[in-house]
Formats: C-alpha cells, structure tokens, sequence
C-alpha cells in the first residue's frame, strides 16, 4: 500500500495511514460510512462453522470502530469441480446465520473458481464522525481490557496435527464464532479512548499497531491475559502456527519482557488469532463502568490485561 498514490480526499477520516480496522468515509457533518473487507480459507473442516467464524471476524473489524453495521456482501472462492457445491451452501449458510445474529442481511456477493476454498465477507456501517473510535487514540493511564481469551492459533494448529481434545476445540470454536457485538455496545455505552479487534498479528502485533499509532507505550500482566486452557500444554510441546512465531520475530525489537517470561509465554502473546477478541483502551476512571457493561452483557471472559503508559518509543513491557 506505501507505494500507492497518497490519500487527498479531505471526506477520508481514516485511511491507510494507521493500520486501523476499517476505512472511514465522512458523507456529511452527522454521517461517516465504515467499511471493510475480510475473507481467508478453511480454519475448521466443517463448512458451516466455518462460515460462521468468517463472518464474525468479518464483521469484528466495524465493532473494533465502535460502528452500528447495515448490511454485507459475499466474498466466495470454491473449487466446484473437485467438492460438491453443498459445500459452498453451508459455508455461505453459515455466513448468513451469523449476519442474522447481528442483526444485518447479505445483500449481494461474488464467488470465483478457485483451487481452495476462500470466504468472507465486505460490511459497510455506519457512525457519527465524531464517534469513530480509532486504534490510534490511547492516552497514558489508559487501562486495557481484552474481551477474548487467546490461543486460538495454536489450538486451531494442533486440531491440524490432531493433538488437541474435543474439549478444546470445542472451546476455541466457540470462542471464534462469538460476535464482538456486545463487547462493542459495552464499549460505545461507556466510552473509549481507542480499540482494536485481535485477529492474524496476535495480542502484541495489534497493541503495537496501537501504541505506534497513539504515540505511547504499554504494560501487560500476563498473569491477567486470559487464554484458552490447553494452550500453555501446547505451546510447551512446540504447537504454534508459523504466523505466530513470524509475528513474534517482527515484534521482538519493539518489547521488553521481565524476567521469567520466555519464548512460550512471549508465543501465546503473538499468536495469530482468527476473530478474536476486542482491545479496548478505557479512561481509567470508567474501566469499573466498562467491566459492569461488559458483564452486564454477557461478554464471557473479559479481563483487564495492563495499561497505557508514556513511552515516546512506544514499546510494550510484559511483565508477571
Ligand atoms: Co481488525
Ligand atoms: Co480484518
Ligand atoms: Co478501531
């Protein structure tokens, strides 16, 4: 994208500028379209399920802008000459559910011939100009709060190689079908100061995104970082998909982890996470409001994870 011509459209709210979630257009004073575009290939073998964690993740990226969503249309690949095409009607099935679940319909769509199946889906929404809760708006003090337990990466990786229970499975599969819907309602009732949802760089790839973009550092507590309860056993048998371990490689020169904190634990902190949770910088003063609403709601394992601080380098410290 840096070698493209620069945005001069004065309406462009957010662009390509902070590698934020979605693309934010003004269309009058009281008026901002947000859209985004998602899609990738099979992270579970049954269709409909994957279809359902394509949408939710799809869809994640409007609520990481605190954004009310309208409506969306089909992204599809498929390779209709090697599996049958009630494959691509249970994905695109499961998509649909979940659109219902939040409340908008599919109103279009395009699906190519492809060697694997792709799927995804483009979401236009809808803000307030003055409302768009960009991932460049932390402030020191802020407290970070994440609405999803991580480990989605390496659970989804060891399913691959069979060396996970059911249970587990079971687990990340319902945590990856869950909208960030209510979590984003939590977040506009109460206020936030930036937010971002947890998808392919992991926790640390997306907060660093947002301490560069905010022009400040962070503090996590591991300790207080939920994960998914068979991740630590996995990871300590050498279980991470490659997009963690290069994630990690990226980040490495931008965080200090205290003593005691190696490679494992440093892993799960950049596993690539497939629609995960929210990260959600909160004005101190209202992270007791923000955890009431997010209880309130139902968000199922929302924790605060560390803070905001001042950092002109913007790194991120890991500490106990
Ligand atoms: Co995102
Ligand atoms: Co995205
Ligand atoms: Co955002």
């Amino acid at each position: 994208m840096s070698q493209l011509p620069s945005i001069t459209d004065p309406n462009v709210l957010i662009g390509t500028k902070t590698a934020d979630d979605a693309a934010v257009y003004r269309v009058s004073d009281t008026l901002a379209i947000v859209q985004t575009v998602d899609y990738f290939t099979p992270v579970v073998d049954d269709p409909y399920t994957f279809g359902q964690i394509t949408a939710a993740n799809s869809l994640s990226d409007i609520y990481a802008m605190g954004a009310t969503p309208l409506f969306a249309l089909n992204i599809a690949g498929f390779p209709a000459d090697t599996l049958p095409l009630d494959v691509l009607s249970r994905i695109l099935q499961g998509g649909a559910d979940k659109a219902t679940e939040a409340g908008i319909s599919i109103i279009g769509g395009h699906t190519i011939k492809d060697a694997e199946p792709k799927y995804g889906m483009a979401v236009t929404a809808v803000i307030h100009p003055e409302k768009v809760i960009s991932n460049a708006g932390a402030k020191p003090g802020d407290r970070l709060i994440l609405t999803k337990p991580l480990g989605i990466g390496i659970i989804t990786t060891a399913m691959k190689q069979g060396k996970v229970s059911e249970k587990s499975i079971a687990e990340a599969v319902a945590v990856m079908t869950a909208l960030n819907k209510e979590a984003a309602e939590a977040m506009v009732a109460v206020g936030a100061h930036a937010c971002t949802d947890v998808t392919g760089f992991g926790l640390l790839g997306h907060l660093s995104e947002m301490v560069r973009g905010s022009g400040v550092g962070a503090v996590i507590k591991l300790a207080q970082v939920p994960v998914l309860e068979e991740t630590w056993a996995l990871v300590r048998q050498g279980i991470a998909p490659g997009g963690s371990r290069r994630n990690l490689e990226f980040l490495r020169d931008r965080i200090d982890a205290a003593p005691g904190i190696g490679e494992d634990e440093l892993l799960v902190l950049a596993d690539a996470q497939t629609s995960g949770g929210l990260l959600i910088a909160v004005p101190a003063s209202n992270s007791r409001r923000m955890n009431e609403e997010l209880g309130r709601r139902n968000v199922p394992i929302a924790a605060e994870i560390g803070e905001i601080v001042e950092d002109p380098e913007n790194r991120i410290r890991i500490e106990p």
